[in-house]
């Protein structure tokens, strides 16, 4: 970066006034499904990013739970093999050592309340060994439907009763139910093993730095809040594009679909998040409550709005930005031929509170988009009266301000300018910040947050169960229409297109169009 765009001095002052982060204290995280893919790819991966920031200590332990039987040594040797992989950072050999002294595996059916017996023995014997006080982190990485069995066995051996010497919590990986119903029984059935308090639902959404820093903008700066509704505010655009297909995940995914998958969770804590009002302090419960109210706030759709506010689509084949050639949805490993599930959504919806009532939000996610770009655009209206009178009203440009999620994180702002010269004329002009300008590069896997607050029994970026529950009642109506009126032009876009035609015509119907990512 050269000098002129990077301001040191303010760079300083701020690492000046950064708070040396806490390590959580003593600790065993224990990982059902250890030999899975987010062990490997994320779960691993973090906790040595955080070894690496000294967030970790000596008096910490790693346990995997899996059905493979493995010795100990075997494990860590592909524990250490998944990390050379998967690492987003080099390991010392400091490291290596520190991480192959704290892995330990137990192998075992979760059904099988013997495993737990097993497992029991084992952490005290790791609690002797590391120091590490009775503290269990228990994190499921596995699918759903052995959240509640696992919670049940966990709860039966006494290993998540607390007590004032030792806490233990629950990480739950998505997907929290199917819908509302079954969202709203996993709920009431974890809550007879677990306290609220206990449960971490992870959204890793919640753990991507510029989410994280939606609030400090709006929060932490005077200049933008007062700006930030509708007499000011447009429409919100959110996009969740991705390149990827469904890779092997077509079994899962015929389950789900794009708004089951993306939008339930993801997309409305990005809408959220934009829209809350300002918590009354940064504490877990202040901050999750003002995320609900945006979910409670967004109007219920009937089955016309449905038909009117929403737009569903899925990938036929076709080809990439770099010419290869990309498979139809109904061509994947795993999915049917016939297939209605939907891999696109766009919907125009509306967050009836005093802050944004009247003021659009369209919010859109697709697989196999010609670009992995994530970001919330705010666009301001127009000037009430344009006074230039030689220069074509229509040729004025919206302020927008984008919120950059991923990748090249950052913020950015739109505004005119008067380009150089004699005749008045105006020019479109932005003004950029880059995360890595400013900060450097700081390669994450999205999680070490997420891993860190977990242990530090900060659940502010997790779900609540209010808050799940709210999400699938406001995509359910959704869901029930769709359900109702099955879909005949599937596929209707294709793989590597920016996605059907009737999205684009959702906002063409209000005057606008989709920002170009
Ligand atoms: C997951 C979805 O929650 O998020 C995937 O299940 C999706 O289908 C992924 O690809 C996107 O995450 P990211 O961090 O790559 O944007």
């Amino acid at each position: 970066m050269s000098d002129e765009k990077r301001d040191t001095a303010v760079v300083d002052e701020t690492r000046a006034l950064e708070p040396a982060a806490t390590p959580p204290g003593p600790c065993v995280m224990v990982i059902f499904g250890a030999t899975g893919d987010l062990t490997k790819r994320k779960l691993l991966p973090a906790l040595v990013n955080l070894r690496q920031e000294r967030l970790l200590g000596e008096r910490f332990a790693i346990v995997g739970v899996g059905r493979q039987t493995m010795s100990d040594e075997l494990f860590r040797d592909r524990m250490l093999e998944d990390f050379a992989q998967f690492a987003t950072r080099s390991l010392s050999v400091a490291d290596t050592a520190w991480l192959r002294k704290r892995l330990s595996y137990v192998a075992g059916d979760p059904t099988d309340p013997d495993l737990y017996t097993r497992l029991e023995r084992h952490l005290a014997e790791v609690d002797q060994r590391c120091h590490t006080e009775g503290n269990y982190l228990f994190y499921l990485a596995m699918p759903p439907s052995l959240f509640m069995p696992v919670s049940k066995h966990l709860a039966r051996a006494g290993l998540v009763a607390q007590a004032n010497t030792h806490w233990r919590r629950v990480v739950i990986e998505k997907p929290f139910g199917h819908d509302l119903a079954s969202a709203r029984d996993l709920n009431r059935r974890v809550s007879t093993c677990l306290s609220e308090s206990q449960v971490y639902r992870i959204d890793h959404y919640l753990g991507k730095e510029t989410v994280q820093n939606l609030m400090i903008f709006r929060f932490a700066n005077g200049i933008f809040e007062p700006i930030w509704n509708r007499r000011y505010v447009d429409h919100v655009q959110i996009s969740v594009a991705e390149t990827v297909g469904v890779e092997q995940r077509g079994s899962y995914y015929e389950q789900a679909g794009a708004l089951r998958d993306m939008v339930q969770n993801h997309l409305f804590m990005l809408l959220a998040l934009t829209a809350m009002e300002p918590p009354s302090s940064f504490e877990a419960d202040a901050v999750r409550s003002e995320r609900l109210k945006v979910l409670q706030a967004i109007t219920p759709f009937t089955p016309d709005e449905v038909r009117r506010y929403t737009v569903r689509g899925q990938y036929g084949d076709g080809v990439s930005t770099s010419g290869e050639r990309l498979p139809a949805y109904r061509s994947e490993d795993h999915v049917v031929r016939d297939s209605d599930v939907e891999t696109y959504v766009a919907w125009r919806l509306m967050v009836e509170n005093w802050r944004w009532a009247g003021v659009p939000f369209y919010v859109r996610t697709g697989k196999r988009l010609p670009k992995r770009v994530s970001e919330i655009a705010i666009q301001f209206k127009s000037p009430p009266f344009v006074m230039f009178r030689k220069t074509n009203v229509e040729s004025l440009q919206p302020n927008i301000l984008v919120v950059r999620i991923q990748p090249d994180e950052g913020i950015s702002l739109r505004f005119d300018a008067k380009v150089p010269g004699q005749t008045l004329r105006l020019g479109t002009v932005k003004m950029n910040f880059h995360y890595e300008d400013y900060f450097g590069e700081s390669p994450s896997t999205g999680y070490e947050t997420l891993l860190y607050d977990s242990m530090m029994g900060d659940a502010t970026l997790f779900h609540r169960a209010d808050i799940v529950e709210e999400g699938w009642e406001k995509v359910m109506p959704v869901l029930d229409a769709w359900q109702h009126e099955p879909v005949t032009d599937f596929p209707n876009y294709a793989a590597g297109s920016w996605g059907p035609e009737a999205a684009d015509e959702l906002l063409r119907r209000d005057g606008r169009s989709w920002r170009r990512l």
